[in-house]
């Protein structure tokens, strides 16, 4: 399993100073940035689109995560790598064919990852893993920031875990929803590599001392 990465989501963020909360976020450890962008199709709820990530890409110097909940990837996704994203993530559902999707994003120079809600069963991506780079396990539904966390979820991390770590396969896990300090250590021992937390840090004071109390969390389990 690789170092854990914290990757706050920018959902939660404050848009009218969102240049000064990404640079606040990484002074205070971030090792990614999660962009949620959802067009009001896929999910009830829009948030952001290639314009913003242009932007983002411009202030950070961290990989930008870009997690699309929006039904046609095929058409947007290389407009967010063109706008700077490093990683991208799909839903099964929203691609008439994951695997082509997920080459072509490789094509234009991006990382790829599939991204499996709460109720999806992993032999439903199975077929995907020789064309990702990452996993993106979702622990709530998606739609919205600040929700709870699903716990029954983490025993199909564990699953996901076991089933790369015994194919020696080359693909990170990455946790999503309702990750806060007293959860981050169950998803971590799950299995968990790369964890999105948005309302967990920037609902929170002091994002560097959120972000340490996470590691802190980890390192104690
Ligand atoms: C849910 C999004 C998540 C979410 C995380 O639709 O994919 O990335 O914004 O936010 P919290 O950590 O508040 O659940
Ligand atoms: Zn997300």
């Amino acid at each position: 399993m690789q170092s854990m990465k914290i990757a706050p989501s920018i959902l939660s963020a404050d848009f009218s100073r969102l240049k000064d909360e990404i640079q606040a976020v990484e002074a205070a450890g971030a090792d990614w940035l999660h962009v949620d962008v959802m067009d009001g199709h896929f999910v009830p709820n829009i948030t952001i689109g290639p314009v913003v990530v242009e932007w983002v890409r411009k202030v950070t110097t961290i990989p930008v995560d870009v997690h699309l909940m929006i039904t046609d990837p095929d058409k947007y996704a290389p407009d967010f790598i063109k706008a700077g994203a490093d990683w991208i993530s799909v839903h099964p559902d929203t691609c008439e064919n994951p695997n082509a999707t997920l080459n072509r994003i490789h094509e234009l120079g991006a990382k790829a990852s599939i991204a499996v809600n709460p109720d999806v069963a992993l032999k439903r991506v199975e077929s995907c893993f020789n064309h990702i780079d990452m996993v993106l396990m979702m622990t709530v539904f998606p739609g919205f920031g600040g929700q709870a966390f699903i716990p029954e979820v983490l025993a199909k991390i564990e699953e996901v875990r076991g089933i790369i770590d015994r194919r020696k396969l080359p693909i990170l896990v990455e946790v999503d929803g309702g990750i806060k300090s007293d959860n981050i250590s169950r998803v971590r021992n799950a299995g968990g590599e790369v964890i999105v937390s948005g309302s967990g840090i920037f609902k929170t004071p002091s994002y560097a001392d959120t972000i340490r109390q996470m590691r802190q969390a980890v390192r104690q389990t």
